[in-house]
């Protein structure tokens, strides 16, 4: 079996592993949606006539302007439909082939086998094929197919990128899962074994295994040598002992969604959400995992929310402040700010159940002298008027209502006091919304789950105007962007 060996430096490595572990389905899941949609047939020609505006495309599918929008801009984004500014979209004569309906066909084909991929741990237990709606799939067989067999030519090189990313995608993020599920990654983290010791350990048929190491290996990582199998050398390097279970902790999120992404035509024109957030269980079950794996990389957010109080720090005193931190999840940024001045006192607002994990991880830092536990709704506590000098929206804007968005920002922005700040974090799209491509997969998450959208800074401007707060700022932080907004009272550091 050869080992392709992309020239891949580690950072660029560990940020593909990334990718497959999550992003790579997303991406899938909007390029087949679009064609679940019909959305192709309703784009014209770019150049041959007027663009589609996004509500006209949305009547047109049938779909739901945001819904739309959050399967488009992705598109957008890679390059397959063009934006042009203030009028609309159209398709570029590069993207002719999503046209044709034998291309069309093969990505319906692909979409009916999303949810039978997740079957890819039991195929690998039984060595057979899964049983499906009343008939059986050869799930293995497919993806013998897509990776291990040689491949058609596609009509040209845009094609053959659009398919590799709609069709096989999505399955190298249920092959990479998969291998966490079965425990394969952890097999083969202390070095190269046969292949009968590895499916011994994950308790899978041999030649069914050989399969999945096949797929590992197209993707950079996994090595064969003579009877033994074992991680890359890069992927050695980024996956050890320490590094693989924080790896793998990310891993089940991802298959919270897949049901969802197999059905996201149906949320776009019925706002059918398999996935719903707004139902306060599914809430309490996804947002408790998620500030659990917060707290599990509680240091490297640290960093970050240190890096934001140091910025606050830099265009006012933090002496004495009062901070409020909404969605605190974790509680990691309002610690930042804790930490970064003996007297600042922190208020931590989330749902109860959050807040439980939020008490020993303000302990632990010893800071719990200094904070101010909140249980309650974002949404509906009363904030008061001139209360807090910080107020922290972490990662949070996502999880909220569009709808809602303008009166939050309304009792936020009376609830600061003068030279007041407040402080988003999160992903921040370009003017356009047309990228970063990661922070448009993580909006169409969003999107899937019926939670919030991820703005610009137009988006955040429409919403931080009308209140009073007309002054505001994009900072690239190390691992989120970060939006400042005052009323004008506080000067921005100096560049
Ligand atoms: C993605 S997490 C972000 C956590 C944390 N701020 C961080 O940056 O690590 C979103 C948080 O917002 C909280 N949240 C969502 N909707 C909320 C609401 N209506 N009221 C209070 N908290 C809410 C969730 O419980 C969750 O802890």
């Amino acid at each position: 079996m050869a080992e392709s060996t992309p020239a891949l430096s580690q950072t660029a490595f560990v940020q593909q592993l990334n990718f497959w572990a999550r992003d790579a389905s997303n991406e899938s899941a909007a390029l087949l949606g679009a064609f679940a949609l019909g959305m192709f047939a309703h784009l014209p020609d770019e150049g041959s006539s007027t663009p589609v505006s996004l509500e006209e495309l949305a009547q047109r599918i049938g779909g739901t302007v945001r819904g739309t929008r959050s399967v488009i801009e992705p598109l957008v984004g890679l390059g397959f439909v063009r934006l042009e500014e203030g009028r609309g979209y159209s398709l570029p004569a590069s993207s002719d082939f999503l046209r044709q309906e034998g291309f069309a066909a093969r990505m319906r084909e692909a979409l009916e086998g999303w949810l039978v991929s997740a079957k890819l741990p039991e195929a690998l237990r039984t060595g057979a094929p899964v049983e499906w709606r009343g008939g059986s799939r050869d799930l293995l067989g497919w993806y013998r197919q897509e990776f291990l067999a040689p491949r058609a030519p596609a009509p040209s090189p845009t094609a053959a990128d659009y398919e590799d990313r709609a069709v096989r995608n999505f399955l190298r993020t249920q092959a990479l899962v998969t291998s966490g599920t079965v425990g394969l990654l952890e097999a083969m983290v202390s070095g190269p074994r046969p292949l009968s010791e590895l499916a011994k350990a994950t308790g899978t048929q041999p030649e069914a295994l050989r399969v999945l190491l096949g797929v590992l290996a197209s993707m950079g990582l996994v090595r064969q040598e003579g009877d033994a199998f074992g991680f890359s050398e890069l992927a050695g390097r980024s996956l050890d002992a320490t590094s693989l279970p924080y790896f793998q902790r990310a891993l089940p999120a991802t298959m919270d969604y897949w049901e969802a992404f197999a059905h996201l035509d149906e949320a776009v024109t019925q706002r059918g959400f398999r996935l719903d957030l707004r139902d306060p269980e599914t809430a309490k079950r996804i947002y408790q995992q998620n500030a659990s794996r917060i707290t599990g990389i509680f240091v490297s957010h640290l960093k970050l929310g240190r890096k934001a109080a140091e910025l606050v720090a830099s265009m006012r005193p933090l002496k004495d402040a009062r901070v409020l931190d909404v969605g605190t999840g974790s509680g990691v940024w309002g610690a930042a700010f804790g930490l970064a001045d003996p007297s600042v006192h922190v208020t931590y607002l989330d749902s109860e159940h959050v807040l439980e994990q939020v008490k020993p991880n303000i302990a632990k830092l010893k800071l719990d002298g200094r904070a101010r536990y909140w249980a309650g709704d974002c949404l509906s506590v009363d904030y008061g008027e001139s209360q807090y000098d910080v107020i922290l929206l972490p990662q949070v804007i996502p999880a909220l209502p569009p709808e809602e968005l303008p009166r939050l920002f309304g009792q936020l922005a009376r609830a600061l006091r003068p030279q007041g700040l407040l402080l988003v974090s999160g992903y921040l799209l370009t003017d356009r919304r047309d990228g970063p491509l990661d922070a448009l997969y993580f909006a169409l998450r969003r999107y899937v789950s019926n939670e919030g959208d991820v703005l610009s800074m137009p988006d955040f401007r429409r919403l931080l105007e009308p209140v009073g707060l007309t002054s505001s700022r994009g900072f690239e932080m190390p691992i989120q962007q970060v939006v400042v907004a005052s009323r004008g009272d506080v000067p921005w550091p100096a560049p």
